[in-house]
C-alpha cells in the first residue's frame, strides 16, 4: 500500500550510518532502526542487499506490519531514476519474503513472513514500479518453487503440468511433445538421455505473441533435468551434489517464469519458451558411454559420458528452436561443474559470439543484480569436442580442462543458424550466505531475462 502516514500497529522501518539493528519506540510509534555503515559506500550492487536486508531483519524481528520511506533509499550519488528504484525494491523486498516451506508444518507461532507493506512518500510513477517489481519477484519466487520442489515431485510430466497450470489466465500458450512425437521429430539426445528412466520425457513448449505473428520471437531454451544422478556416470556421493541435482531444471524454470512475467507485464515482444525435460537416471534402459545418439539436426553425438547430459537434450532443443526463425536464442541451463570452478557462486559464465548482446546482458546483469562473466567460443576448442565414432563426442579430450567451454562450443554446433547467447547458470543455481535470501534455488537469471525482452531491439 502507498501512503504517506503509517496505519496503527505497523512498525516504521529506517536505515542508519551506524552498524546494528535496534529498536526505538516513541510514543505509539515503534521504528526498527537498521545500520548499514556509511551511506556514500553503497553501491547499486549493495543496493539489492540493503533492500534485502530490511525484509530479513524484520523477520528476523518477527514484525508482520511494516512501513518504509522511500526516500529512504535514495541513495543521490548512485544516480537511480525513481521508477526504476521503486522496480528494484518491489523486486527485491518479495524475494527477501520468501521461503520454500511446501513441505513444512507451520509452527505455532506462524510463519514469520511480512503481512502487510507500506510505502510512505511515493508517487504514481513510482507506485506503478513498485508494483511492477513487486510482479517480477514473484515470480522469480515462484521459479524458486518450481527448482525446489523435490525431484519426486517434480517429473518432466509433472513440470509439464505445472507450465500448463501457471499459464492458465495468461496469453501463453502451453504444449508439449511426448515420446511419440519427439520419435517422429528424431530427437535422438532428449530420447537418448531420458531413455534410462521410467519418467519419461517431455518438451514443453510455451508461446507468447505479444505483437503481431509476423514479427520475428526470441527464443529462451532452457535445460529441465528434472534430476541428474549422472546416469551410468554415476555422481559420486561425495561432492557429487546429489542432494541439489533437483535444481538441474532451474534454467527450464527460468525459462517459463520469464514467458508468464512477459505475458502479466504484457511485454511487446514474441518470446516461445523451450524447455526439454529428462530424468537421468542409471538403470537396465538408460544409456551408455559409447552410445552415439543421432540428434534431430541429423548430427551424431558420440557419448563418453552420461554425466554431461545437458548438452545433449539442449542439442535438440537448439534444433527444434530453427523452426521459429528466431531474431535471438538464449539458452538457459546448469551445465557444467567448471563454470563453477572458474567463478565460483558469484556470477554465471556468459558465450556468445555478438559483442554487443554480451554488453547489453552484462550491463543487464548489474542492473538486476544477475551478474555474469565472459568466457571464449573460440574455433581453436572445437578439436576438443570432435568425435572418433561420432560427429561430436560429449566431453572435452581432457574433461578436466575447459569443461564450461568445451561445452557451450559442443551447444554452438547446434546453434549456428541464428544469434545466439549461452549461460551456464551452475554457478548462481543456489542462493548463497550474504544474499539475504532463503537457502535453495536463487531464481536467477528471471529478472535478468525480463529486462532483456523489455529492452531488446
Ligand atoms: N548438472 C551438472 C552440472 C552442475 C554441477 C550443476 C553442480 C550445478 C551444480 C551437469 O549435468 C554435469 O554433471 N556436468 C558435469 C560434466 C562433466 C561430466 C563433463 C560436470 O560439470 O562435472
Ligand atoms: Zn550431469
Ligand atoms: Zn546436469
Amino acid at each position: 500500500v502507498f501512503k504517506n502516514k503509517l496505519d496503527e500497529g505497523f512498525t516504521l522501518v529506517k536505515l542508519s550510518e551506524e552498524k546494528t539493528a535496534y529498536f526505538e519506540v516513541k510514543g505509539k510509534q515503534k521504528t526498527l532502526i537498521i545500520g548499514i555503515g556509511k551511506f556514500k559506500d553503497i553501491t547499486q550492487r549493495k543496493s539489492f542487499l540493503v533492500v534485502r536486508r530490511v525484509i530479513a531483519e524484520a523477520r528476523k524481528y518477527r514484525l508482520k506490519n511494516i512501513g518504509i520511506d522511500f526516500k529512504d533509499f535514495k541513495f543521490k550519488h548512485l544516480k537511480i531514476k525513481d521508477a526504476d528504484l521503486g522496480e528494484l525494491i518491489g523486486a527485491n523486498m518479495t524475494m527477501a519474503n520468501y521461503e520454500f516451506v511446501n513441505f513444512k508444518k507451520e509452527p505455532k507461532e506462524g510463519w514469520d513472513f511480512i503481512e502487510d507493506l507500506i510505502v510512505m512518500n511515493t508517487n504514481d510513477l513510482i507506485a506503478k514500479a513498485f508494483k511492477k517489481g513487486q510482479i517480477i519477484g514473484v515470480e522469480v519466487n515462484n521459479c524458486r518453487d518450481l527448482a525446489n520442489m523435490p525431484a519426486g515431485d517434480m517429473t518432466p510430466e509433472i513440470l509439464t503440468e505445472e507450465a500448463k497450470l501457471v499459464s492458465k489466465g495468461t496469453k501463453v500458450n502451453v504444449k508439449a511433445l511426448d515420446v511419440d512425437d519427439m520419435k517422429i521429430l528424431k530427437m535422438g539426445g532428449v530420447l537418448g538421455v531420458g531413455q534410462g528412466s521410467k519418467n519419461e520425457p517431455r518438451f514443453i513448449i510455451l508461446e507468447y505473441y505479444g505483437t503481431k505473428k509476423t514479427e520475428k520471437p526470441i527464443l529462451l531454451v532452457g535445460k529441465g533435468v528434472t534430476y541428474d544422478t549422472g546416469g551410468i556416470n554415476l555422481k559420486p556421493s561425495q561432492g557429487g551434489l546429489l542432494n541439489e541435482m533437483h535444481m538441474d531444471m532451474a534454467g527450464g524454470a527460468a525459462v517459463i517464469h520469464t514467458v508468464i512475467t512477459a505475458s502479466l507485464l504484457k511485454i511487446k515482444k514474441n518470446v516461445i519458451g523451450l524447455v526439454p525435460a529428462v530424468e537421468n537416471m542409471p538403470s537396465g534402459s538408460s544409456y551408455k558411454p559409447s552410445d552415439v545418439l543421432r540428434s534431430m539436426s541429423g548430427q551424431t553425438i558420440e557419448v563418453i559420458n552420461t554425466d554431461a547430459e545437458g548438452r545433449i537434450i539442449l542439442a535438440d532443443a537448439l534444433t527444434y528452436a530453427e523452426k521459429y526463425k528466431p531474431k535471438l536464442v538464449i539458452d538457459i541451463a546448469t551445465l557444467t561443474g567448471a563454470a563453477i570452478a572458474g567463478l565460483g557462486q558469484k556470477a554465471m559464465a556468459i558465450f556468445t559470439k555478438d559483442e554487443k548482446i554480451e554488453k547489453k546482458m552484462r550491463d543487464l546483469g548489474e542492473e538486476t543484480g544477475d551478474y555474469m562473466w565472459p568466457l571464449p567460443l573460440w574455433e581453436e576448442y572445437e578439436e576438443d569436442i570432435k568425435g572418433t565414432f561420432g560427429d561430436w563426442a560429449n566431453l572435452g579430450k581432457i574433461p578436466s580442462f575447459a569443461g564450461a567451454i568445451t561445452a557451450a562450443m559442443f551447444l554452438y554446433q547446434f546453434a549456428k543458424n541464428y544469434p545466439w547467447v549461452h549461460l551456464d547458470i551452475a554457478p548462481t543455481m543456489t542462493t548463497i550466505e550474504g544474499q539475504y535470501l532463503a537457502k535453495g534455488a536463487s531464481g536467477s537469471p528471471v529478472k535478468l531475462l525480463v529486462k532483456l525482452l523489455e529492452t531488446f531491439k
